[in-house]
């Protein structure tokens, strides 16, 4: 066990980068965080800032010699850095496992060859493949890069054969998958911690509404029934068992209209649709991340409240700054910003967890305040 007062390190200082930081130092624990980006919102956070690229060979010997393990923030990072870190510490998810969730054609091939569910897909790696694939699939279906997108970027939603092909060239001509556009009744994720040895601490489903691509907010416990969510929590667990997966797990799926429940992606770290953990469960993600990363038993994953999360995205920041004492009237709101130097469309900036009794109430505090954030003039206007 790597136990307080050890230094652990995190690839990326982004959002999930910084509440891992938090997270850590609040357990006593020496944090060093390797981020580009002078302002990355962990790199204040943490002990130790190295300001460096992530192929870098000299800042990645320094963080894996300082540290007694390390993990990361996101997926992409490159394969080679994580191998080249685990000669000097543990690195946690295993670098195997952040291969398959890195890329969609690894990522859902290794689903279905564990008999798991997904859209159907096909691997395209070439302008041939796109038409051997129209023949097994059906049209609409969307084009998805297999590599770095998020956020529903370096995704087209394609209607017939010419419309994937000039998305594929859109797309750069890059690897991809095509996949069936499903109907879609809901989306639920996920989130696990599994240690060392195996053990799994699981959270309670949570039932998020995207929009553009982009989660919007979560709710939890997820509305759907006792049985679905006990089948979306046994998959979940099935796949880190199959991964001999140490670390925080997401799996998103899809419940369609037709009742199918289906495996929409992986990602090997804490999530936004996880972000609820941290005000209303007694341990979060965040601290998960620490547990597993160090050696330790996961903790108690008990909801102790139905809770709205909303994303606050840099939409809201058109007129400045939104009026955050709009959230701080709210007792039972608690408001969490990432510190990100310039708000962007679409960029995610904090976000706010509503608790409430029952979940009517968290989410007519969630609207409610949302609502009271938009900037002026809009909300004059609709
Ligand atoms: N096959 C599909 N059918 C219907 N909707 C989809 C499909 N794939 C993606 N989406 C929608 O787009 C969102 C983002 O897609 P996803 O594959 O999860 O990419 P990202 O990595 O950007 O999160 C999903 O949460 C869902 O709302
Ligand atoms: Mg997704």
């Amino acid at each position: 066990m790597i136990l307080p007062d050890a230094s652990i390190g995190v690839l990326g200082g982004g959002q999930l980068g910084r509440m891992f930081t938090m997270a850590a130092r609040t357990m006593g624990y020496r944090v060093l965080v390797l981020d580009p980006d002078p302002h990355s919102p962990a790199g204040g956070m943490a002990d130790q800032h190295i300001q460096s690229d992530y192929t870098d060979h000299a800042s990645l010997d320094l963080l894996g010699d300082a540290c007694s393990a390390v993990t990361t923030e996101f997926e992409n990072v490159p394969a080679m850095s994580l191998t080249h870190l685990s000669n000097h510490c543990p690195v946690r998810p295993h670098p195997e496992a952040i291969a398959i969730t890195q890329d969609r054609i690894r990522e859902k091939t290794f689903l279905q060859e564990n008999h798991l569910p997904t859209a159907s897909f096909q691997p395209v790696l070439g302008l041939d493949d796109l038409e051997s694939a129209a023949e097994k699939l059906c049209f609409p279906a969307i084009l998805k890069t297999a590599a770095l997108g998020y956020d529903g970027k370096g995704q087209v939603a394609v209607a017939d054969l010419d419309a994937a092909i000039a998305g594929y060239r859109s797309l750069g001509e890059l690897p991809c998958i095509i996949e069936q556009k499903v109907s879609l009744a809901l989306e639920l994720s996920v989130i696990l911690a599994r240690s060392i040895t195996g053990r799994i601490a699981v959270y309670p489903p949570a039932e998020n509404i995207h929009v553009g691509g982009i989660l919007d907010y979560s709710i939890v416990p997820a509305r759907v029934s006792a049985a679905i969510a006990g089948t979306v929590t046994e998959m979940a667990c099935e796949i880190a068992d199959r991964m001999d997966y140490c670390g925080v797990l997401a799996t998103e799926f899809f419940l369609t209209t037709d009742g199918d429940i289906l495996i929409n992606e992986l990602a090997p770290r804490p999530h936004n649709s996880g972000h609820y953990t941290v005000d209303a469960c007694l341990t979060s993600q965040f601290e998960q991340q620490v547990r597993t990363l160090c050696g330790l038993p996961p903790g108690d994953t008990e909801l102790l409240s139905p809770v709205v999360m909303v994303n606050l995205l840099g939409d809201l920041w058109q007129k400045g700054a939104p009026p955050w004492e709009q959230v701080f009237r709210h007792p039972r709101t608690l408001l969490h910003l990432y510190g990100k130097r310039h708000a962007r469309p679409g960029r995610k900036m904090g976000h706010y967890n509503c608790l409430s009794d029952d979940l009517e109430g968290a989410l007519e505090m969630a609207k409610t305040i949302r609502t009271s954030l938009e900037p002026a003039d809009l909300v004059t206007q609709a």
